[in-house]
């Protein structure tokens, strides 16, 4: 069995994030989504690990990734270039992949239970493929699968009118090497692009078996800001955390604080958790980092409230007012300017940003 994690795409629904990175590396609990991807993969015993990669973002995720050794797995590169479709990304993997079966993960999509269970229900028959699904309560606005009592899928059908089900494709998947001559297969959709969901129901038509599995613990696709600071939730919520930081005599500090080397909570700072607090970060007198916040290495945070954020990495962040539900970029400055004339708020935003005054 193989890996492909899915690392292309444009990531316009995470501009401007996505202006300057790919929205994969983007961190959750200070650890880059697409490393949740590549240890479910290697949990499961899946080492031989290929990533499609678009245009964008390329360089940075090879140098985070490297071979993989890193990560306990051997990495080789795929480029997609256009992002033309996830079956047009798995398409691209045909060499790769050559006799092989393989799981095919999402790059943005993060999974609380791993694929693990997936594979054994693709291994326990004569099967093409195997889907991950999960319940939704808005089935209109999902690819929805009909399976039968055994959990073999019958058909599937994008965002129904009149959902046979409540049962949602996510972004995991198992194949066979059937699927590529599916894929060469077919047409562009509406939107333009090779379809998975295409692809898997012309496996279906063609008279192949395909097996199912309901994931129970939560599954997130960080593909919007919102997401993001969910999936952020989610992961804080269960952290096992790091104790490598500092917190100074007269700090306050309660809940479960990852700390990572250097991280500082200083004499009158706050922190409850659950928070991550990267690499060197300081959290100085008179902030407050609270519940549901990753502050990503390098940042400093003073004299501010923050909370139910995901601060990336090297921000500076002194302003007297309340951040909430926020994303920040890397690099980025938040300051007061409570004294200088004229009065208002003083931006350099970037292009596509989205701000809530
Ligand atoms: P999506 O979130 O469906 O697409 P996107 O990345 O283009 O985002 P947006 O809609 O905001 O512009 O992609 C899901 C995952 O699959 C993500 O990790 C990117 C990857 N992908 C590819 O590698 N190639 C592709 O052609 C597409 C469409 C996605």
């Amino acid at each position: 069995m193989k890996g492909l994690i899915l690392a292309g795409g444009t990531g316009s629904r995470l501009r401007p994030i996505t202006h300057t990175g790919p929205k994969q590396l983007i961190p959750v609990a200070n650890k880059p989504v697409l490393e949740y991807a590549v240890e479910d993969l290697r949990a499961a015993g899946i080492t031989d690990v290929g990533v499609v990669l678009g245009h964008k973002g390329r360089e940075a995720i090879q140098s985070f990734l490297g071979d993989g050794s890193a990560y306990g797995v051997d990495v080789t590169y795929i480029v997609q270039g256009n992002p033309l479709g996830l079956a047009h990304a798995a398409g691209c993997a045909r060499e790769f992949v050559g006799d092989d079966d393989f799981v095919m993960y999402l790059g943005d999509n993060l999974l609380n239970r791993g694929v693990g269970e997936l594979v054994e229900h693709f291994e326990s028959g004569d099967y093409a493929a195997a889907i991950a699904l999960q319940h939704v309560d808005d089935p209109g606005a999902f690819g929805i699968a009909e399976v039968d009592e055994a959990g073999d899928v019958r058909r599937l059908v994008e965002k129904p009118d009149d959902p046979p089900s409540d049962l949602a494709l996510i972004g995991i998947y198992v194949f066979s090497p059937a699927v590529f001559d599916a894929i060469e297969e077919l047409e562009p959709s509406w939107r333009g692009e090779l379809e998975i969901t295409d692809a898997i129901q012309s496996l279906l038509d063609d008279g192949l078996a395909i097996s199912s599995h309901v994931v129970e613990g939560w599954w997130k696709d960080t593909g919007k800001p919102g997401d993001v600071l969910e999936a952020n939730r989610l992961v804080l919520e269960d952290l096992d955390p790091a104790d490598d930081g500092t917190v100074e005599d007269g700090a306050e500090t309660t809940g479960r604080i990852d700390m990572h080397e250097g991280a500082v909570v200083e004499s009158g700072a706050v922190v409850r958790g659950p928070v991550s607090l990267g690499a060197g970060v300081a959290v100085e007198e008179g902030a407050y980092v609270g519940p549901y916040t990753s502050v990503g290495a390098g940042s400093t945070v003073a004299s501010t409230h923050v909370e139910n954020s995901v601060i990336i990495g090297d921000a500076d962040i002194d302003a007297s007012g309340r951040i909430v539900d926020s994303l920040v970029g890397s690099g980025a400055t938040i300051t007061s300017a409570d004294e200088v004339l004229p009065d208002g708020q003083r931006l350099v935003v970037g292009e596509n940003s989205d701000i809530k005054l």
